[in-house]
């Protein structure tokens, strides 16, 4: 695929990564038609991306998580994942929503977003195109960065990575300590070097329950050296585990790591919520399909302080924690640049295979 543009008809040509959904690991660039801008409209261009496992579980859950109706590809068979980071407003047919600003939000892996702004304010903007509105709502706010109380200038490829993350470890931690626990002493929480997981356990030592992080072998070094885990096992170690009361915060969605937990804790093992899935199997058609009991969402846990704190109240508490885990964050990652569409079809093909050292963040600029 050529990019350049050199006429003002080549101006006018974008591009899309495609992902084959029946194999992830098939990622094709395409030439696509920049969208023109009607009434009501404005256009996107995506400027800076991060790429970590959780856009793999976009894909990998994205039929049944509905992941793929969010930027419908044109191709039978094919999708375009989501993922976070920055685009710059190139045409505006909508007040309040000027050129040259700049939001943070849900972006296809594109040249371009074509959005239909709503509830536009000093803040940001919904994305009320029709076929968005049954999806889940915190997907379609779009965060002026001039009114984003959580931006920083300075720290832009950090939010790129974590914000969507650490919103994830942010309500996990907090559901797990407005319900006591669940009973438990001791919280695994596997796929410990993740930057998700991670998360959650800087905000949960210290509260009450110990916390063990499980990880591949050729991770636990790493997963120690960050000090948020009381302590860290291989996968293969579980039977080290302590035969008390165990909550388990799967990551993974590895189903014979889940039988060796449970084969070794028996009773003892009171709760299994599923958080991820870095193994890629969204295991039988159904499991993971819808929120029960078992799948933690956070937008689920987002709802419900929202009802009790109010929408301010969340944001406020939300701001606190990142403010006290980015500095500290910044030490844990080594933010690697990649640079256009190429870049990002690699940076797929790394991230999906599972060849990424967990120290590694990738950030692919336009
Ligand atoms: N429910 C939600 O709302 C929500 C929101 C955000 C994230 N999550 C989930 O949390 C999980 C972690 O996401 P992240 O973006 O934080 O990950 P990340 O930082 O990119 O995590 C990298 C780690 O994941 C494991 N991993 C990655 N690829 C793998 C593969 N192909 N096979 C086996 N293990 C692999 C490895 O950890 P180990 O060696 O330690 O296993 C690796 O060090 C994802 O499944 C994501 O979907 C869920």
């Amino acid at each position: 695929m050529d990019t350049t543009t050199t006429t003002a008809t080549a101006a006018a040509v974008g591009w899309n990564l495609l992902i084959a959904r029946d194999d992830l690991s098939i990622a094709e660039l395409a030439d696509a038609p920049v969208p023109e801008v009607r009434d009501g409209e404005a256009l996107l261009r995506v400027d800076q991306v991060g790429l970590t496992a959780n856009n793999v579980t976009y894909a990998a859950l994205g039929d049944s998580f509905r992941y793929w109706q969010f930027f419908p590809a044109s191709r039978e068979g094919w999708g375009i994942v989501p993922l976070w980071g920055f685009a710059e407003v190139v045409d505006s047919r909508v007040e309040g929503i000027e050129p040259g600003s700049r939001y943070y939000g849900y972006l296809p892996s594109a040249s371009h977003l074509l959005v239909r702004p709503g509830r536009v304010d000093e803040r940001g903007f919904r994305d009320a195109s029709p076929h968005r509105q049954t999806l889940p709502r915190p997907y379609n706010a779009y965060a002026l960065t001039t009114g984003d109380l959580a931006y920083e200038a300075d720290r832009e490829d950090l939010q790129i990575l974590y914000r969507p993350l650490f919103w994830t470890s942010f309500m996990l931690a907090d559901w797990l300590v407005d319900n006591a626990w669940l009973g438990a002493a001791t919280a695994v929480l596997s796929s410990a070097s993740s930057k998700t997981a991670y998360g959650a356990a800087f905000l949960l030592q210290g509260r009450g329950c110990e916390i063990v992080g499980l990880t591949s072998r050729r991770n636990v070094a790493f997963t120690e050296s960050l000090g948020c885990y009381d302590r860290v096992l291989a996968y293969e170690d579980v039977v080290q585990l302590p035969n008390r009361p165990t909550l388990y915060a799967d990551f993974a969605g590895d189903e014979r790591l889940t039988a060796s937990l449970s084969a070794h804790l028996g009773d003892a093992l009171v709760h299994h919520v599923v958080v991820g899935i870095t193994n890629q199997e969204p295991g039988p058609a159904g499991t993971l399909a819808e929120t029960g009991p078992g799948m933690f969402f956070a937008p689920d846990q987002m709802r419900k302080r929202t009802g009790e704190w109010g929408r301010a109240g969340l944001d406020r508490r939300f701001a606190d924690a990142w403010q006290r885990f980015a500095p500290v964050a910044e030490g844990w990652v080594d933010v690697v640049h990649g640079q256009g569409p190429q870049a990002l079809t690699q940076v797929w093909r790394e991230v999906q295979s599972g060849r990424t050292a967990p120290r590694t963040g990738h950030v692919v600029i336009f």
